[in-house]
């Protein structure tokens, strides 16, 4: 049952990856969706490919925590209300002990953390009962990858995050869920900062962990995020779902 007919969705990372699919599945339902670049020229860049699935691309840097407000604020007063939220920009920076700066942390922490807070907190708001909130955390907030430690507790952090946030919306009849990916085949990889080669490696050792012995398509979140959104799951709060291949479990 994925009817979100008249649905207004907010989408953040909505121009490639995991938030495309997602933004793809919630369109696809029915709901209203929209999303930010993080500058003008990516903002216009996803609305010239994606004009079918987004109704409106604004421009904010989710490192940027009045950019975010403000962009949150704007889709609250352009349309009324927000129904659902995919909260899932984000990105790894990996460096090893020893080699981890102040830059590298804070760059990661503010984007994948930071921004997730007040992206909720400013549509606190427009959200009415019935609306729906999921964060985008990782199998590597309970994993040992090497090099990632401060992505992976950025990502244990959304986690727990989204826990206390369903306990203090519960009352609001506002759910809030975590979907946790195992390796997707996005461009997350590439932005890391790896070159090719380590990519390569990278990408070979991780798909040799997954008991289903390849990545995941963005898609296999996508519609589980639309599932999370939709009256299919309104019993659901507080919970984390892993999409992994097995990886985390098996
Ligand atoms: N792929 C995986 O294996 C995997 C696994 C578990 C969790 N995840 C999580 O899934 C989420 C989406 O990642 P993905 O795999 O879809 O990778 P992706 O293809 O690189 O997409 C990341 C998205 O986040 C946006 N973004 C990053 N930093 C931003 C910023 N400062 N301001 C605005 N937008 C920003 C990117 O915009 P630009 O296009 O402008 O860079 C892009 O739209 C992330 O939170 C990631 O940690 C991914």
């Amino acid at each position: 049952m994925t009817d979100l007919t008249g649905k207004i969705a907010l989408v953040t990372g909505g121009g490639n990856g995991i938030g495309l699919a997602a933004a793809r599945a919630l369109q696809a339902g029915g709901a209203t969706v929209v999303t930010a670049g993080r500058n003008a020229q990516r903002a216009q860049d996803f609305r010239s490919q994606y004009g079918d699935v987004f109704a409106k691309v604004y421009v904010a840097d989710a490192g940027s925590i009045p950019e975010t407000t403000a962009f949150v604020e704007q889709v609250g007063n352009d349309y009324g209300r927000i129904d659902i939220i995919f909260a899932n920009a984000g990105f790894g920076e990996p460096a090893p002990l020893g080699h981890i700066t102040e830059e590298n942390f804070d760059k990661q922490f503010n984007v994948n953390v930071k921004s997730v807070i007040f992206t909720v907190q400013a549509a606190l708001p427009f959200l009415n009962e019935g609306a729906s909130i999921i964060l985008n955390s990782s199998i590597a907030n309970q994993l040992g990858f090497a090099n990632f430690s401060v992505y992976a507790a950025t990502k244990g952090a959304v986690k727990t995050l989204g826990k206390i946030m369903a306990a203090e919306l519960v009352g609001r009849g506002i759910r809030v869920n975590v979907v946790s990916p195992g390796p997707i085949d996005t461009g997350f990889f590439g932005a890391t900062g790896m070159s090719e080669e380590e990519q390569q490696q990278t990408g070979e050792y991780i798909r040799a962990k997954v008991p289903m012995g390849r990545f995941g398509r963005a898609e296999e979140i996508g519609s589980y995020v639309a599932f999370l959104a939709s009256d299919g799951s309104t019993f659901m709060t507080g919970t984390e779902v892993e999409i992994d291949g097995g990886m985390a479990t098996l």
